[in-house]
């Protein structure tokens, strides 16, 4: 039977409705949110531009902060020193990929712990690995809300997450261990690779590799979340999941585009909101 695909857009949109009423009912300011773009690449302005227009629906006041290729990471740092100080802004996302001359891990520590919304400052990520509350990366939460939404059984399932990037595939991992999943994570270095993603009931891939993992790979009714985005020669936009094939073996699966990429963008929106929560409305 084939998979249940997964209506991104209508989640989303659910989830911005929820975060428009929180935020209506907030006293005190709304939430704020400021990006930082560093450079023009094409991909990053159009991710830039779908999170401001996600702010705008929810009734979160964003700042969009652009910075040239050029600029020292000395003058970055600057620009979210002056951003963690300042009252209206809650939330800070510095847009990956950074130039090469920059520091990424440098520019992650900088941003105050409180307005993370990425979940990359070390503080949260030693929070999230202790099972504490705190600000998680945007994309594994999107995935999370997918499979909850759907109430697909993580306590004792087996997931195989492909990937392990700081900003999706580790805190992936742990998001689903916290929720008593077994987990394996898998790279480019793992052997045997489709025996082992053969026996995931949830398998998350996010590794950059278009159409990579293919449908007799999939165990039968196994719920398939693709982060991938990667554009093909002739210009289409595919996952990291070759969908026509899984999609004969899964129980669900996210498409590309229309799936986790909204998500995301949503789960920006709640991280915001929650981080205006935590700082009250000083
Ligand atoms: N570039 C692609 N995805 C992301 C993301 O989730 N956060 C940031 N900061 N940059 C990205």
């Amino acid at each position: 039977m084939p998979a249940l695909v997964v209506e991104g857009r209508k989640l989303a949109q659910e989830i911005r409705a929820e975060v428009r009423l929180a935020t209506e009912k907030l006293e005190g300011p709304p939430p704020g949110l400021a990006t930082i773009q560093v450079g023009q690449d094409p991909a990053s302005t159009v991710y830039v531009r779908n999170k401001h227009r996600a702010c705008a629906k929810v009734g979160i006041r964003s700042r969009q902060i652009d910075l040239p290729e050029s600029i020292s990471e000395s003058a970055l740092l600057e620009h979210i020193s002056e951003l963690n100080a300042d009252p209206e802004i809650h939330g800070i996302l510095v847009q990956l990929p950074l130039p090469n001359a920059i520091d990424a891990s440098r520019v992650a520590e900088q941003i105050a712990p409180e307005k993370d919304v990425d979940g990359l400052h070390p503080r949260n990520v030693g929070e999230l690995v202790a099972g504490r509350d705190t600000l998680v990366s945007c994309t594994p939460r999107g995935c999370m809300e997918v499979l909850r939404r759907h109430s697909i059984e993580i306590s004792g399932a087996r997931a195989v997450v492909l990937g392990r990037s700081n900003i999706v595939g580790k805190p992936m991992g742990m998001l689903l261990l916290h929720a008593n999943a077994t987990v394996t994570y898998c790279h480019s270095k793992t052997r045997d690779l489709p025996d082992i993603v053969r026996q995931a009931d949830i398998v998350v891939a996010a590794i950059g590799r278009p159409q990579f993992v293919l449908g007799d790979w999939i165990k039968p009714g196994a719920a398939v979340i693709d982060v991938g985005i990667n554009r093909l020669e002739d210009g289409r936009l595919v996952g990291d999941v070759d969908f026509e094939s899984a999609s004969e073996q899964a129980g669900l699966i996210t498409p590309v585009p229309g799936g986790i990429g909204l998500l995301t963008v949503a789960m920006l929106m709640v991280n915001t909101l929650e981080a205006r929560c935590r700082l009250g409305s000083r």
